[in-house]
């Protein structure tokens, strides 16, 4: 069975849990895209040009506590502005969606550019001050920088010419600024089982 979910959404919105959470329950493989924006971002930031270090990713470059900084993650939107770099990275993505037993994928473009026939499409969101106390709280500092941050990455993401960061017309929508895990994960599960009935 080939079954693709497309999650998107901003920086902390809730997405990674949400889909590591719905592939757990429904057995799916998962991809966290922006990962690798953040691989290729972080070479990039040591001298990389960003375009041989989309085309010679490997998955051991894709892992590790230090993509998951504030700064990997504003490296990580800068080389994705790039459209050779997104090139680069689109056949990878296309192959994982397309396996067997299911895929769950979450980024910015997956329900438009990535994956635009997937069975499911969310578009998980929340207030920019919501995700950037969830931000602060899981990796401390200050807390107005962090939300400063917030805001240049999703001004970045969703205003880039290749792929920009919005809502597939079918996607379906879940605002996690007033919900619990537990209640968006749910919300999302419940989309994913009507769709597999
Ligand atoms: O989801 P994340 O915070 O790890 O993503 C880091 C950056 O990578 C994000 O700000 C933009 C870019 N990205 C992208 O352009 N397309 C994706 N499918 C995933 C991430």
């Amino acid at each position: 069975m080939r079954f693709t979910v497309a999650i998107d959404g901003p920086a902390a919105a809730g997405k990674g849990t949400i889909s590591k959470a719905v592939a757990k329950e429904f057995g799916f493989a998962h991809l966290d895209t922006g990962a690798l924006y953040r691989a290729v971002g972080v070479k990039a930031a040591s001298g990389m040009d960003p375009v041989e270090a989309a085309q010679t990713l490997t998955p051991a470059d894709t892992v590790g506590e230090a993509l998951r900084t504030l700064e990997a993650g504003q490296a990580a939107s800068k080389v994705a502005v790039i459209p050779e770099v997104r090139a680069a990275l689109l056949e990878f993505q296309r192959r994982f969606a397309d396996q067997e037993g299911g895929a769950v994928l979450d980024g910015r473009d997956i329900g438009t550019v990535i994956c635009p026939n997937a069975d499911v499409k969310l578009f998980v969101t929340a207030s920019a001050e919501v995700r950037a106390h969830r931000r602060w709280l899981e990796l401390g500092g200050d807390e107005a920088e962090v939300l400063a941050q917030v805001k240049e990455r999703d001004d970045r993401d969703m205003n880039r010419a290749d792929a920009p960061l919005r809502p597939a017309v079918d996607a379906i929508l879940i605002d996690t600024s007033d919900l619990s895990i537990d209640a968006a994960v749910a919300l999302a599960t419940a989309a994913i089982r009507a769709k597999l009935a």
